[in-house]
């Protein structure tokens, strides 16, 4: 398969957190093992207040054992974890007011109705928000007398970021949220989980999906074997991995594909019945194109670029696609 080829959907973020904002997350060397498994092997990061941190990489990697060990659920073997200053199973009593955990695989009593978990939630803490507000923000309100069991997937999924909202906590901990979920449901949370970012909120979540990760993530970090091996913005790890580009256009010029190839940054030139596609790396690449293409009077009937994904880049570091 060729890597760094693929569209991607959501080519550019818009969303930018703060480069100098203080760390809300330290985590140094930390070590969990269970039994003979090694699941987190000398993991260290940090994650920036008020940014969406995505801890990234498939199925066993070790990400819910890292989230649950930074949210003090877990006991690690090793290493150095703080948590907005604080020592997360020291300080676990403070800790609890100022961070909201959804779990992978959470589940309620089938029949507690959505309002109900909610104000149970709310009667948990001195000062929750109000929860009409906060349904009405999850899109729930019409589902505040329904069961837990009739609820759907996603429906779910929001009713379980309500409950971690519920005492407007400064990091939200959310693993693996948008699983199993279809694309419908995947997009509005999304949405919200935006939504918590722009409220001022950090968030700091964990997914597989490398799409989720684009489309959310400041920084991600990426895990595989319990061991960290990239960390950056989405942007900075497909520039630095995969750095190829490809322009497509649709052209009804008779000329050759090679003739592209003379420009400096074109790498590859093909034309397929009048589908020209260029591929090519570098800051000119594009604008190279571009510009020849006025200078020799072509007409374009459409134009596009194509970037890599993180999907690409996790690729070319592990030499496996995700999904595997
Ligand atoms: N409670 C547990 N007991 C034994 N092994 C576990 C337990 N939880 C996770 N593991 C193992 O640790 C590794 C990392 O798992 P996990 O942290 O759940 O990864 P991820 O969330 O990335 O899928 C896997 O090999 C998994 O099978
Ligand atoms: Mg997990």
């Amino acid at each position: 398969m060729k890597p760094c080829s693929q569209p991607s959907v959501y080519p550019s973020v818009t969303h930018r957190a703060n480069p100098q904002a203080p760390n809300v997350v330290e985590v140094e060397g930390l070590r969990k093992s269970y039994g003979r498994t090694v699941a987190v092997d000398e993991v260290s990061f940090s994650v920036r207040e008020g940014e969406i941190f995505g801890l990234i990489g498939p199925n066993g990697a070790g990400k819910t054992t890292t989230m649950e060990c930074v949210e003090g659920i877990r006991q690690p073997d090793g290493g150095r974890i703080s948590v907005l200053g604080l020592n997360p199973r020291r300080d676990a009593d403070r800790l609890v007011h100022r961070i909201g955990v959804q779990l992978q695989e959470a589940q309620l009593q089938k029949r507690i109705k959505v309002g109900e978990a909610v104000d149970l939630w709310a009667s948990l803490y001195a000062a929750p928000v109000d929860s009409a507000a906060l349904l009405d923000q999850l899109g729930l309100t019409a589902k505040r007398g329904a069961k837990f069991m009739t609820l759907s997937g996603g429906q779910k999924q929001r009713l379980f970021i309500a409950l971690a909202l519920i005492h407007d906590p400064e990091i939200v901990f959310l693993d693996e949220l948008t699983t199993g979920l279809d694309p419908q449901a995947r997009r509005t949370i999304w949405e919200l989980v935006l939504g918590i970012k722009q409220r001022g909120k950090t968030v700091f979540l964990t997914t597989h999906l490398m799409e989720e990760a684009e489309r959310l993530c400041d920084r991600v970090a990426i895990i595989e074997h319990g061991r960290l091996i990239e960390m950056g913005s989405p942007a900075e790890l497909v520039r630095r991995h995969c750095p190829q580009r490809e322009v497509i256009f649709t052209s009804t010029w008779r000329g050759e594909a090679a003739a592209f190839e003379g420009l400096g940054s074109v790498t590859s030139a093909v034309v397929d019945d009048g589908v020209f596609t260029l591929g090519g790396e570098g800051e000119e690449f594009v604008s190279e194109v571009i510009e020849f293409l006025a200078a020799t009077s072509i007409k374009v009937r459409d134009f596009r670029t194509v970037l890599p994904t993180l999907e690409e880049v996790f690729l070319k570091l592990t030499g496996h696609l995700i999904r595997d």
